[in-house]
């Protein structure tokens, strides 16, 4: 069963804990996810951008993949299906295909705009049952089409969209989709620190969860982040793995060009990588 992700953020807050969001692309990318999550007792968002929705053929799709998989691995762990980065009308289509869990992205909107949007949002969710997360500030680089020029949230704008009655909040805090430049500030404690202040108990989401160094997460997890985003570094892990497949000729021994057999170091690679992320976000156990 799919559930939202209210629960599972305000345990993770209260514990000292983040719960992951990983983007998901296709079967194996939903298929290793889960099985990872089972297997580490682990509470998981599945993460859906609009792109990665139209490329599985529209969200229905998603939905209904997701639902029977869950059902026939005999997935016992808490699963959330999340809108990532969310238009107002991809949020309704999710909404109606029966994701758990929906993102508004109104960050690229003036602060009024994205809180009227994101205010009749919330009324839709809580009727619904569904989690609503908002973003505040922005996320920097590109995420399917999605650019965000980086700026750190205003405070005062997270508090008047925490006010609406959302389930969590991205702030952007100086953090980057996609790979760290080498030039990186790092995250910006201060604005994390100065939002917690001003939204109090407000499970927090941090976006760009890809190299992140390990200090930097658990201190913005000791400042409120309950939730944090990962996309980028599972791609690298499949890519590396099935190059390395290919590259030791294993497509060409035997039925290596099976697809189960060439996709399967991919699948086994994301794997790894999300358990090594379950346990830094320390979500290991807590299902
Ligand atoms: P990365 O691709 O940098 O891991 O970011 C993922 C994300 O924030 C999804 O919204």
């Amino acid at each position: 069963m799919l559930v939202s992700a209210k629960e599972m953020l305000e345990k993770a807050r209260d514990g000292h804990y983040a719960v992951g969001q990983f983007n998901i692309n296709n079967l194996e990318w939903t298929k290793s996810i889960l099985l990872t999550s089972e297997e580490l007792k682990s509470p998981v968002i599945l993460g859906v951008s609009e792109g990665a929705g139209k490329y599985m053929t529209g969200f229905k799709t998603v939905a209904a993949m997701v639902r029977a998989m869950v059902e026939e691995l005999g997935i016992t762990v808490p699963v959330a299906l999340h809108l990532d980065h969310g238009s107002y009308e991809g949020c309704l289509k999710c909404i109606e295909a029966g994701f758990s869990s929906i993102m508004f992205d109104g960050s690229h909107y003036p602060i009024a705009e994205n809180v009227e949007k994101t205010r009749e949002l919330v009324a839709i969710c809580k009727e619904k049952g569904l989690s609503l997360e908002a973003e505040v500030g922005s996320i920097g680089g590109e995420e399917d089409g999605v650019v965000g020029a980086g700026e750190c949230a205003d405070p005062d704008e997270c508090k008047a969209i925490a006010d609406l009655g959302v389930d969590m909040l991205a702030a952007g805090i100086g953090n980057i989709h996609g790979k760290y430049p080498a030039n990186w500030a790092g995250l910006s404690f201060e604005t994390l620190a100065a939002v917690k202040e001003k939204v109090g108990g407000m499970p927090l989401v941090l976006h760009g969860g890809t190299g992140i160094p390990e200090e930097m997460i658990k201190k913005a997890i000791d400042l409120g982040v309950a939730k944090i985003n990962v996309n980028t570094e599972c791609q690298l892990s499949f890519a590396a793995a099935t190059r390395a497949y290919i590259e030791a000729g294993k497509d060409l021994e035997g039925k290596g060009f099976d697809p189960r057999k060439l996709l399967a170091p991919g699948a086994a690679a994301i794997q790894e990588t999300v358990k090594e992320k379950m346990e830094l976000f320390g979500s290991v156990g807590k299902a």
